[in-house]
């Protein structure tokens, strides 16, 4: 039953906390949110706990169940926490009212209308872009040499996301890189610093941030405009001709609103997630083992994966399932209750943060044995687990699931593939591999490792 508010029900149990800052240098330590602060709070208040940090409310969720309930069945009262601040923190500050942002009302017009450039039979052409640019990263590549992988994924994946949804050229994808990382900065000291905006000049930085963003944009759209989208496939050509019942377009604003979004959101996590793929790999000879014989078997003479090889490679979408399990790009999602409410019988005040952690979920020892060991074998269609789209939740889910999951496994897939058929990566000693965890979960010293042929 939805629920409704009761004023008599009682208040989570609450991690006990410091005077006004609460449990704020739990939760954000080194600038990474604390999935291990998460973690135990879980395990010790149960599935849904609270606790204060900077005189915010955050309730996290971790019961299947009642996460349904909040990212669907009561989807329109907890909402995405930029629908609530507007524009004046976090990810909104850069990507506006776009599909990721966007409250429920101005969110639902738009995804329809990207919805269907996304599904499944929509993206095979990106495919060949995709090989083709794993081809172009890895031509790059001494044998033997010591290589920073996460850099490289980031390359890569951007270079993807610019030429098949924009068709941005290459060479000058790279300075979004740089901006798109200064604005990363701000979007995590938003949530997580305990230093006020206007001492860190936090707004004077995204202002200018903005300004050039929005001049890259327009630069893009101006030249689209000039070279025209007729025959045209890619997202900008789609979103500049879209036209809603009464003949309008989408304003300037929110083009480049969701032209922002898809890059912001369309490279980093997939980067993220093949640069733990490698990472896991070294550490685990016999999955990588499984994976090259199946990369042999399927990929005779050293040739590029295509998208019909797909189906033919389940293992190498295992490991890349596998490792969205143990380290989830997005390790938290976040939500605000828009109005004092009940939870799961608990009260919950208006402006509670409602926090739902894919990677707590997914180290559930209710739910995995052995959940800090990677085996992809988990994934396997036959043998596997019995998966529980709220128990299970790379993508999030509800209505807001990611728009891009087919788009990403495809890419990761395709990526993995080519690379690991041609290249063995070993760690480089003495690294020090640690996650950071902020919108995306990176190895915070990106990865070092020794790349060898294989051949
Ligand atoms: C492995 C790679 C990826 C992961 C792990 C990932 C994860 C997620 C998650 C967890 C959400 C939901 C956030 C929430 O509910 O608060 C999301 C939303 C979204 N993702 Fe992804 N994503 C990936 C790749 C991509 C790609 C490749 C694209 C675009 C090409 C993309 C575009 C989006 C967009 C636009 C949304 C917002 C959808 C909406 O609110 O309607 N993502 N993603």
């Amino acid at each position: 039953m939805i629920a409704t508010t009761k004023p008599t029900a009682s208040l989570p149990p609450t991690v006990p906390g410091m005077p006004i800052v609460g449990s704020a240098f739990q939760f954000v330590s080194h600038n990474s949110v604390s999935v291990d602060f998460l973690q135990q709070a879980q395990r010790e208040y149960g599935d849904l706990v609270q606790f204060k940090a900077m005189k915010r409310s955050f309730c996290l969720v971790s019961d299947p169940e009642l996460i349904r309930e909040v990212l669907l069945e009561r989807a329109q009262e907890f909402v995405k926490p930029e629908a609530v601040f507007q524009d004046t923190r976090g990810l909104a500050r850069f990507l506006g009212h776009g599909i990721l942002t966007a409250g429920y009302d101005e969110w639902r017009p738009q995804r329809k209308l990207i919805q269907p450039l996304m599904q499944h039979g929509q993206i095979a052409h990106y495919a060949e872009t995709m090989t083709a640019m794993g081809d172009k990263l890895v031509a790059g590549w001494q044998p033997g040499e010591q290589r920073n992988i996460h850099a490289d994924m980031t390359q890569v994946t951007m270079w993807i996301i610019a030429e098949a949804i924009f068709g941005i050229a290459v060479e000058r994808s790279a300075q979004f890189e740089q901006i798109v990382n200064d604005a990363q900065k701000i979007i995590v000291d938003d949530l997580a610093s305990p230093a006020p905006a206007w001492l860190t000049k936090r707004d004077q930085k995204a202002a200018q941030i903005n300004a050039q963003l929005t001049d890259l944009v327009n630069q893009f759209v101006a030249e689209r405009r000039t070279t025209g989208t007729a025959g045209r496939s890619d997202l900008l050509s789609v979103l500049m001709e879209a036209r809603d019942a009464d003949g309008v377009g989408l304003s300037d604003e929110l083009l480049r609103d969701n032209i922002l979004t898809m890059f912001f959101a369309g490279h980093e996590t997939t980067a993220n997630t093949l640069t733990w793929a490698f990472y896991f790999l070294s550490q685990n000879p016999a999955v990588l083992q499984a994976l090259e014989h199946e990369l042999d078997t399927v990929l005779t003479d050293g040739r590029l994966p295509t998208v019909e090889d797909l189906p033919n490679l389940p293992y190498t979408l295992m490991v890349i399932k596998e490792t969205l399990r143990i380290q989830p790009t997005v390790a938290m999602l976040v939500r605000v209750a828009t109005q004092d409410t009940t939870l799961g019988g608990y009260a919950l005040k208006q402006g509670t943060f409602v926090l739902i952690s894919p990677y707590v979920l997914h180290h559930d020892e209710r739910r995995w044995s052995q959940p800090e060991v990677y085996d992809p074998a988990r994934f396997d269609p036959e043998t596997g687990v019995k998966l529980d789209k709220y128990g299970y939740m790379p993508f999030g889910a509800g209505p807001r699931i990611c728009i891009g999951n087919h788009f990403a496994l495809m890419e990761a897939q395709l990526l993995l593939a080519l690379i690991a058929s041609r290249y063995r990566l070993y760690l480089a000693p003495g690294a020090n591999v640690q996650p950071l965890h902020q919108v995306t979960t990176s190895p915070r010293s990106g990865l070092p490792m020794i790349v060898q042929r294989r051949d």
